[in-house]
C-alpha cells in the first residue's frame, strides 16, 4: 500500500458546524489532520478530497484508478441514492472502504440503505472520525 485518497461527499465541509449532536464538534480541517497523522503513522501517502457535486466525486474515482491503491469513502447523502456512484466504484479496481462518521443504521430509515455498499470492500459506520482511521488500517492490511 503506498497511496491512499480520502474522498468525503456533500456537507462533510461544514463538519463542526453541521449537526454537532451527530456528527460532533470537529471540523473537517481538524478531520484532514488526523488523516495526516494517520498516514505517516502508517507509513503511507494520502491525499484528501471534498465535493459537493457528484460529478466531481465520481472523476476524482476515476482518476483514482490509476494512481492510488486504495479509497476511503464517505459519500454522505450519496450512499443512499447515487447510482452513478455506484457504477464508478464498480468499474474501478481499486478497493473502495465505505465509511460513515454517524451509524447510519441507527438513524433514519433511508439512511439504513446503501446502494454502494455492495461494491465497497467493507464498510464501517458508527465511530467518528475513527471510522476513517479504521478504514486506512483496512486497506494497508488488504495490501499485506
Ligand atoms: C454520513 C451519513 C449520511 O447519511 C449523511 O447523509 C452524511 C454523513 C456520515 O458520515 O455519518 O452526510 O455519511
Amino acid at each position: 500500500m503506498k497511496k491512499i485518497l480520502v474522498i468525503n461527499g456533500p456537507n462533510l465541509n461544514l463538519l463542526g458546524e453541521r449537526e454537532p449532536g451527530v456528527y460532533g464538534n470537529n471540523t473537517y480541517e481538524d478531520l484532514c489532520d488526523s488523516l495526516m497523522n494517520k498516514a505517516e503513522e502508517l507509513q503511507v501517502k494520502c491525499e484528501v478530497f471534498q465535493s459537493n457535486h457528484e460529478g466531481a466525486i465520481i472523476d476524482k474515482l476515476h482518476s483514482a484508478r490509476v494512481s492510488y491503491d486504495g479509497v476511503v469513502l464517505n459519500a454522505g447523502a450519496f450512499t443512499h441514492y447515487s447510482y452513478a456512484l455506484r457504477d464508478a466504484i464498480s468499474a474501478i479496481k481499486i478497493p473502495v472502504v465505505e465509511v460513515h462518521i454517524s451509524n447510519v443504521f441507527a438513524r433514519d430509515e433511508f439512511r439504513k440503505n446503501s446502494v454502494i455498499a455492495p461494491v465497497c470492500k467493507g464498510s464501517i459506520s458508527g465511530f467518528g472520525f475513527a471510522s476513517y482511521l479504521m478504514a486506512m488500517d483496512a486497506l494497508v492490511k488488504y495490501y499485506e
